[in-house]
């Protein structure tokens, strides 16, 4: 039989989250790669060999994974979410690119997932419901000088913006700098939200202003999301809407 990689994401964490199409590339593989917490979502079965590693060994692991696909194995590599966004679709295509040209004829596709933002924009409301940008505050892999270009760029044309990976242990200050950056580009009332472990039963949302968020309210299980100057909350009982409408005055 011939081998295949798929590229699957595997949603932000419900279990009803995860397409139809990514629960029938699980059910047909021999072998499952991915970042550990993200393997360990995947029922084992016999047959199914899972391999799971750590998560600074993106290009590592999409090479073994190629490697297995072009000896005739069934691959899926998950990632949470969308496997296109901050994920293992472009690290596989990396390898692809770098590997023998054997890798290139390869049965491989991406089969998407519900990323981060899409979840807690929908648990919130629509406050993605204009333009908008994502950004991954992270600074392991560009330097800190271009996530300040972009999150000062993205502020002056009035984008909402979506913060993935905003604070680590290691890199506690760049969400410190990254809330200074927004005060001063768009004053203390702008809406922020703070979406945690989004579909999981330990999910929590917050929504405040720039002015009264704190760091310490996001972590790495966390997305943020901040309004554009028109994005707005609806109050009612229970948790509040928060949208962006669909139009901007000409
Ligand atoms: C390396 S990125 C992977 C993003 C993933 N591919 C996606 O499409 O959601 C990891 C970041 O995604 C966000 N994230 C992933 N799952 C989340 C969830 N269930 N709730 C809130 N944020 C989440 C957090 O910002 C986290 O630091």
């Amino acid at each position: 039989m011939s081998g295949w990689l798929k590229i699957a994401g595997l949603g932000p964490g419900d279990e009803a989250l995860i397409t139809p199409e990514v629960t029938q590339a699980l059910a047909e593989a021999t072998d499952i790669v991915g970042y550990i917490p993200y393997v360990a979502r995947v029922a084992p079965r016999d047959g199914l060999v899972l391999h799971a590693s750590d998560n600074r060994v993106e290009i590592d692991r999409s090479r073994h994974a190629l490697e297995m696909a072009a000896a005739g194995r069934r691959v899926v590599v998950v990632s949470s979410g969308d496997p296109g966004v901050f994920a293992m679709a472009a690290a596989v295509f990396e390898a692809l690119e770098a590997g023998p040209d054997a890798w290139r004829n390869l049965d491989i596709c991406v089969l998407p997932g519900i990323t981060a933002m899409l979840a807690a924009a929908a648990r919130a409301g629509a406050p993605l419901g204009h333009d908008f940008c994502a950004i991954n505050l992270s600074d392991n892999l560009k330097p800190w000088a271009l996530i300040e270009k972009r999150l000062r760029l993205a502020a002056e044309a009035d984008f909402a913006m979506a913060f993935y990976n905003p604070r680590s242990k290691s890199r506690p200050e760049g969400f410190t700098r990254t809330l200074e950056i927004l005060r001063d580009a768009c004053g203390p009332d702008r809406l922020i939200l703070f979406a945690r472990a989004v579909s999981t039963d330990q999910e929590i949302l917050r929504v405040t202003t720039l002015g009264a968020a704190v760091p310490e309210m996001a972590d790495m299980r966390t997305v943020v999301i901040v309004g554009s100057s028109l994005t707005r909350v609806i109050e009612r009982d229970g948790a509040p809407i928060v949208y962006t409408p669909r139009s901007v005055a000409g």
